[in-house]
């Protein structure tokens, strides 16, 4: 009887055609508004003051002889990386340790040369110190079988995922991720500044950025965003996001800022965390990271229980080698979710190129001490000064402050500064 009213009902609406009844409009508005509720809960809010601008945008006169912080600059490298690391601390030398003089840490997984060691130890003016870390902490875990780990490596290279192929660089993924915090010539050290064999500075960096991030209690800096090559990691964000779960660590603006809510309405939204790069509610990761070449950064943010008991959890799962990993995203997605919008710091005003990729700023109007014997001893021309320029002495022209597309830069920048372009808004929610 009751099946029969509703068939009656159904060819009712049939001949009326179904766009006219006004259920299938409740039901169609009522997913619609569940959809944007969804979305909403994922808006990052715009701060009510700028809670991160750089330190300084003009040159200032190096203080030779304040105090320093406890914080050392440290590069891993190989002996046969001579010329590039030679390359990467004579720009810093340069252009920011001639003044500052901070003890350099070089790491080895393999005892240094006595060629690396001169020719190092005569490229900069401050203390250097050889390191080697031990097979045990490099190479393989125990738990994880060599056979297994070396077929997948090969699996990965074939596929041309971007250096899976490469054995030594899944360890030093790995090394990055988690004992780097435990080294032991680090242990006295509370502030690094990791510093890659070939990049390039390319402006003066005239204060003491360790100074600047102690006292703005800053725990992390960078200078370039982007996006993940996402099949290096098809599983992390699923795993870092259920063990955020699993501890009850609740979403901040940057966690947020790193999430592209789902518009596939309740209650089919779950079903997308099958796919990869979503959390188990089916919302998902754009992938944006910090570019963790250049990191200055806390020690004991990441020597913490907290950050050493995530590492963990991923090193035991095996990602490090069944896939391949990076630090960047770790460290990414350990930072915004432990952290506070406020703790981050974007050096908008350190040139820096590693690889393709650079962030030369422009200079500072008025701001570049031309007197200054200390800075024209180093170099006294300099490119045109830019309206809205924040660099110090930089040698770019200033035309194009960076060759990375701008949608991870500002989508991470979102949660601390108030001026969010239009673009940015119609990214977060269109685009995934
Ligand atoms: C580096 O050079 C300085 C001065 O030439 C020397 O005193 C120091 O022992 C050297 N350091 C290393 C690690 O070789
Ligand atoms: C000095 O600045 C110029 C122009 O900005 C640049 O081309 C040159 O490489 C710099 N020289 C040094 C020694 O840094």
């Amino acid at each position: 009887m009751l099946h029969h009213r509703f068939t009656q009902r159904l060819q009712r609406l049939r001949r009326r055609g179904l766009h006219k009844s006004p259920i299938l409009w409740v039901v169609l508005l009522g997913v619609f508004f569940e959809v944007v509720v969804h979305c909403l809960r994922f808006r990052v809010p715009v701060p009510s003051r700028e809670l991160d601008t750089p330190f300084y945008a003009t040159c200032q006169e190096p203080e030779v002889n304040a105090p320093r912080e406890n914080a050392a600059i440290v590069m891993l490298a190989r002996n046969e990386e001579v010329e590039q690391a030679r390359h990467s601390v004579d720009s810093l030398e340069r252009h920011f340790n001639q003044w500052f003089k901070y003890p350099i840490v070089f790491l080895n997984d393999e005892p240094w040369s006595k060629e690396f060691i001169d020719v190092l130890n005569a490229t900069t003016s401050a203390e250097t110190i050889f390191e080697y870390v031990p097979k045990e902490e490099w190479l393989f875990p125990e738990w994880i079988d060599e056979n297994d780990a070396k077929a997948s490596i090969k699996a990965q290279g074939e596929a041309g995922i971007l250096y899976a192929g490469k054995e030594t660089y899944h360890h030093m993924c790995r090394f990055f991720s988690g004992y780097f915090y435990q080294v032991e010539a680090l242990k006295k050290y509370r502030w690094y500044w990791r510093l890659e064999p070939d990049v390039d500075f390319s402006c003066a960096i005239t204060y003491d950025p360790f100074r600047e991030m102690a006292r703005h209690k800053k725990v992390y800096g960078y200078t370039i965003a982007l996006w993940e090559e996402k099949r290096t990691c098809p599983t992390l964000f699923r795993k870092v996001s259920d063990w955020k779960e699993s501890q009850n660590i609740a979403s901040t603006s940057m966690w947020k800022a790193g999430i592209t809510p789902s518009w596939v309405p309740w209650p089919f939204r779950s079903s997308l965390s099958w796919f990869s790069h979503r959390d188990k509610y089916g919302d998902g990761w754009n992938t944006c990271h910090y570019w963790s070449n250049f990191e200055i950064a806390d020690l004991d943010f990441f020597r913490s229980e907290r950050y050493q008991s995530l590492f963990r959890m991923l090193d035991q799962d095996g990602g490090f080698y069944y896939e391949r990993w990076g630090d960047a995203p770790i460290h990414t997605l350990a930072v915004n979710m432990l952290a506070q919008p406020h703790q981050i710091h974007h050096f908008a005003d350190i040139g820096y190129r590693h690889d393709t990729f650079y962030q030369c700023p422009a200079n500072a109007p008025g701001g570049q001490l031309p007197e200054s014997k200390t800075l024209n001893k180093a170099n006294e021309s300099w490119a045109p000064e830019i309206e809205g320029g924040v660099g110090c002495r930089c040698e770019c022209d200033g035309s194009r402050t960076r060759n990375i597309p701008n949608f991870c830069q500002n989508r991470l920048r979102s949660p601390n500064t108030m001026s969010r372009p239009w673009s940015t808004w119609f990214q977060e929610w269109v685009f995934f």
